[in-house]
């Protein structure tokens, strides 16, 4: 049936297993598997509106607002391109007004472009009636950003390397709902000023010359296994000692780069070793970076309050954010 508007919502995810590095930049293709899990509490609401026909044989998007202010050309343009990749030509194309709001700060290494784009395909799929399986939307999610098809899923979620040349089988699959290992997420915020190498150019800088690069490719499906043997088996700290090992080698691997990748500051470390010290007195907490400053000190069920309590207490951080483990993107009202 033909929506005249509908609602998406997403959540980001936080992978334990790292993503990093592309094995075709073109197409977005992971050049790893990952794990992650899927955040509630931080929520991307998208609500995307038809109008008349389309002008011209594609859909086009005549207004796009970012938490309510008009978003740049360039990314207007990125999205109409995705918006016809899914078109189906069932029917005149439509021209879409789409408004999107994030709950958290955006492009603040909240993983806001992951919550963002499975949003936005869940919404898309809707409004122009594509009724696309779950594999060819994790791809289209995937073509707007590497981490986002696995927002399309709750919970604990796969996302596979894949080997087929066109991507077809790089795609998110679900692990374990949120429900049945209800862990507590507290992200420390340390800086609120935008990275300086964006993910792909740092992907792209790290495959090219980090020594470490193919170890890194070549250790990753031992770690996937053993993570997810861990999450089925509910053993956090198994998972913890992975998830922690898969972090601290990502970010090894982008410091061996030429020029190292640094995305640490002072109270990044700072909250590392205390989670740390921590740990070592028996809390059910571990930590994971991406690549930016942010902290995620992804805590056993109830755990969360302690952790927050101490980690609210470092100097140099400024905000902390809590969430839980939260539901894949769904279409949430349609009319
Ligand atoms: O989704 P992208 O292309 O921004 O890459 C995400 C990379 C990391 O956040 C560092 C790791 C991951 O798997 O999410």
């Amino acid at each position: 049936m033909k929506h005249s508007e509908i609602v998406a919502q997403a959540h980001p995810n936080i992978a334990l297993i790292k993503y990093w590095g592309k094995r075709d930049a073109r197409l977005n293709l992971p050049a790893v598997g990952s794990l992650s899990i899927t955040l509630s509490q931080l929520e991307t609401c998208t609500r995307i509106a038809r109008h008349a026909a389309a002008p011209d044989d594609c859909v086009y998007i005549d207004e796009l607002l970012l938490d309510g202010a008009p978003a740049e050309t360039e990314l207007r343009t990125r999205l109409q391109t995705l918006a016809n990749q899914m078109w189906r030509n069932n029917g005149p194309p439509p021209v879409l007004a789409i408004d999107t709001h994030n709950n958290f700060p955006t492009a603040a290494g909240l993983a806001s472009s992951a919550s963002g784009y499975a949003a936005l395909v869940t919404g898309l799929d809707s409004i122009l009636d594509c009724h696309y399986d779950d594999s060819e939307l994790s791809t289209f999610a995937r073509i707007g950003s590497g981490s986002a098809a696995r927002s399309l899923y709750g919970g604990f979620v796969l996302m596979d390397k894949g080997l087929q040349e066109d991507g077809s089988d790089a795609i998110a699959r679900p692990l374990l709902g949120a429900d049945e290992w209800p862990l507590d997420v507290v992200i420390a915020v340390t800086s609120t000023t935008s990275k300086q190498t964006s993910s792909t150019d740092g992907m792209e800088r790290t495959r090219a010359t980090s020594p470490f690069f193919p170890a890194w490719c070549a250790g990753q499906e031992t770690d996937l296994a053993a993570a997810s043997s861990a999450v089925r088996a509910r053993d956090f700290d198994q998972l913890a000692d992975l998830s922690e090992y898969s972090c601290l080698k990502m970010h090894g691997l982008m410091m061996a780069a030429q020029p190292g990748l640094l995305y640490w500051n002072a109270a990044t470390l700072a909250c590392l070793h205390e989670i740390r010290a921590l740990r070592n007195r028996g809390v059910g907490v571990f930590f994971t970076v991406d690549a930016g400053p942010q902290v995620k000190a992804i805590c056993a069920p109830g755990e969360g309050d302690a952790v927050a309590a101490i980690l609210g207490e470092i100097d140099g951080v400024i905000t902390l954010h809590r969430a839980g483990l939260g539901e894949g993107a769904r279409v949430v009202a349609a009319r």
